[in-house]
C-alpha cells in the first residue's frame, strides 16, 4: 500500500530505477541513499529546496550530508566557482587558492598550524591514523564506538556490529575500540603505552546522536597528553558548524590533529587533515629521515583540488562570524518544536532533537521512556527501528522532505518560512502515517477509543492512560478514558 502510494507520488523516479539497476553496483551510490522500493532522482537544488525528475520541490533537509552551510547554489559560492572553472580546474600543483584555504582553516581551527589537503573526509581520517603512527612510533589506535570516521578498511572498526565482506582478516587488528562514554577504561587502555592516538568525534558520535561534553573532551585531553598519545578530532561535521572554529574551539581543548571536510569544502568534494606545526613535521621532505627511514608518503590526484578550494574559500570566509551557524542552530529549534508539535497532535510517538544545527528523529522514544536528546538509549532506538525509518521516510518523501533516514543537517538557507513549510510537510506524512493505520513504533500503546479534542487534528487514536475527552461513534465527547 505504502509502496503504491509512493511509486504513484513519484513516477519518472520510479521508471528511472530500471536504469538504476543495470549500471549502478547496489542499485545506488552511497549506502545511505538506498530506499526500497526506489530512490528518488534528483535534478537540481536552490536554497533549501530541491527538485526530482518528476518536477516535485522538497525542503532538503540532508543538504549535501551536512557540506552546505550556506544552502544549494549561494551566489557567491557559485560565482567563484564559476570563475575558478574558466581559469583552470586542475593545475597540478600548487595554486593561489590552496594557499588561502589553508591559511583560512589555520585562521579559524585552533589546532591547525600546518594542513595536508586529501580528496574526501575519510582520506583525511585515514592520513591521520598514518600521522598518529609515524610521529608516535606506535601502532595502536583508540577510537570510541558509535562514532565515524569513514568508510575506509580499518576506519570501520567497532562501528557497526558484526563483519562488512571484503575486509582483510587483520583489518583493525591495532584498533581498539572502546565504550564511547567510559573515560576509566580509555585511561586504563593508554596506561599500556603502545597507543598512538585516541580518536574522537568531538560533537558527538554517530552525526552527534550520542552526547559531548567539555569536560569529557578536557579529561580525554589530559589522560593522553599524560601517555604522550596523540588527540586526534575528527570535524568532519562539527567543524564549522557548531561554531566557526569547530567544537575545539567551543570547548577550549586543543587536540594534536583534526580531521575536516564537508563544510570547509563549500559543497564541492574535499578534506583535509590539520594539526600542530610539531606532530605535522611528519611530511618533512627529504627522501630519507635522519634514522633512515622514509618519510610519509601521501599522495593524491585531487588534493586542494582548486574548484573545491574557491568554494571553501567563500564559505569559510561567510562562516567565520558565526552568523550562519547562529540561523542554523536557531532554525534547527524551530524545527523540533514545530515537528514535535506536529507529531503530538497526531498522537504520534515521533520525536526530534537537535545537536548544534544537526537534527535527529527518534521513533517510539515517549513508549521506551527515552529522553529526545543525545544519548547511548538514543542512539541505540535509532538502530533498532531502522525499518520503521524507512516508512517515515518514504512518506516524508511523498509529502516534500529529503532528510536520512534518521538525522537531517540544517543550513542558514532554512529560513523560518521554510521551516514553517518544512513542518507543514511533515504534518501531511505524519497525517498519512495515522491515516496507514500504523502501529508501534509509531503509535505506542494504541487505545481503541477516538480522540476527541478541539485543537487535534487526528480524531483516530489515543495513547491508553491518556486523560484527553473521548468521543462516541456520533463524535460526540464521553467520559474520560
Ligand atoms: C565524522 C565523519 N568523519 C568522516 C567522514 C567521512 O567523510 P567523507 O564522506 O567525506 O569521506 C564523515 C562522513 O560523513 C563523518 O561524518
Amino acid at each position: 500500500m505504502t509502496a503504491e502510494n509512493y511509486r504513484s507520488a513519484l513516477p519518472h523516479s520510479a521508471e528511472l530505477h530500471h536504469r538504476v539497476q543495470q549500471v549502478l553496483a547496489g542499485a545506488t551510490g552511497h549506502d545511505s541513499w538506498r530506499l526500497n522500493p526506489f530512490a528518488p532522482i534528483f535534478v537540481s537544488a536552490k536554497g533549501a529546496y530541491k527538485h526530482d525528475v518528476d518536477g516535485r520541490s522538497y525542503v532538503d533537509l540532508w543538504m549535501g550530508h551536512g557540506s552546505l552551510l550556506l544552502g544549494h547554489g549561494d551566489d557567491e559560492v557559485v560565482d567563484a566557482l564559476c570563475r575558478q572553472a574558466a581559469q583552470a580546474t586542475h593545475l597540478s600543483g600548487l595554486t593561489l587558492p590552496m594557499i588561502e584555504w589553508a591559511e583560512a582553516i589555520c585562521a579559524l581551527v585552533p589546532s591547525a598550524e600546518r594542513v595536508r589537503f586529501t580528496a574526501s573526509g575519510s582520506e583525511a581520517a585515514h592520513l591521520a591514523f598514518r600521522v598518529a603512527r609515524a610521529f608516535t612510533g606506535r601502532s595502536t589506535i583508540v577510537r570510541l564506538g558509535g562514532h565515524y570516521h569513514g568508510w575506509i578498511e580499518n576506519l570501520l572498526t567497532g562501528l557497526v556490529d558484526g563483519r562488512s565482506i571484503g575486509l582483510p582478516e587483520d583489518a583493525g587488528g591495532d584498533i581498539a575500540v572502546m565504550a564511547f562514554d567510559d573515560l576509566d577504561a580509555v585511561e586504563e587502555r593508554l596506561s599500556a603505552g603502545d597507543v598512538a592516538a585516541v580518536f574522537i568525534e568531538p560533537g558527538g558520535g554517530g552525526s552527534g546522536a550520542l552526547p559531548w561534553s567539555t569536560s569529557f573532551l578536557a579529561r580525554l585531553r589530559e589522560l593522553t597528553e599524560r601517555r604522550r598519545t596523540l588527540l586526534v578530532f575528527d570535524e568532519v561535521i562539527s567543524g564549522f558548524r557548531y561554531s566557526p572554529g569547530g567544537v575545539q574551539a567551543l570547548a577550549g581543548v586543543r587536540p594534536d590533529l583534526t580531521v575536516l571536510a564537508k563544510i570547509m569544502a563549500g559543497g564541492m568534494p574535499g578534506g583535509a587533515l590539520a594539526g600542530l606545526k610539531e606532530v605535522m613535521s611528519v611530511f618533512a621532505g627529504g627522501s630519507k629521515l635522519a634514522d633512515g627511514r622514509l618519510p610519509i608518503i601521501h599522495a593524491g590526484t585531487f588534493n586542494g583540488f582548486p574548484p573545491s578550494a574557491a568554494a571553501g574559500l567563500v564559505t569559510l570566509h561567510r562562516a567565520r562570524d558565526g552568523v550562519p551557524q547562529r540561523m542554523a542552530e536557531g532554525s534547527a529549534a524551530l524545527l523540533c518544536a514545530g515537528v514535535n508539535a506536529a507529531a503530538e497532535a497526531r498522537g504520534l510517538d515521533v520525536r526530534m532533537f537537535q545537536n548544534s544545527s544537526t537534527v535527529h528523529v527518534l521513533l517510539g522514544a515517549t513508549a521506551a521512556g527515552i529522553e529526545p536528546e543525545p544519548s547511548r538509549e538514543s542512539f541505540a532506538l535509532i538502530a533498532e527501528q531502522q525499518a520503521a525509518h524507512s516508512e517515515l521516510r518514504r512518506q516524508l518523501l511523498i509529502a516534500g522532505i529529503d532528510m536520512h533516514a534518521s538525522h537531517g543537517w540544517i543550513s542558514q538557507a532554512h529560513c523560518p518560512a521554510v521551516i514553517e513549510d518544512a513542518v507543514a510537510r511533515f504534518d501531511r506524512a505524519f497525517e498519512a502515517i495515522v491515516n496507514l493505520g500504523a502501529g508501534a513504533p509509531f503509535v505506542a500503546n494504541v487505545c481503541a477509543k477516538t480522540c476527541f479534542n478541539a485543537t487535534c487534528a487526528c480524531r483516530a487514536r489515543v495513547f491508553a492512560g491518556c486523560d484527553l475527552p473521548l468521543a462516541d461513534a456520533a463524535g460526540e465527547p464521553t467520559a474520560k478514558a
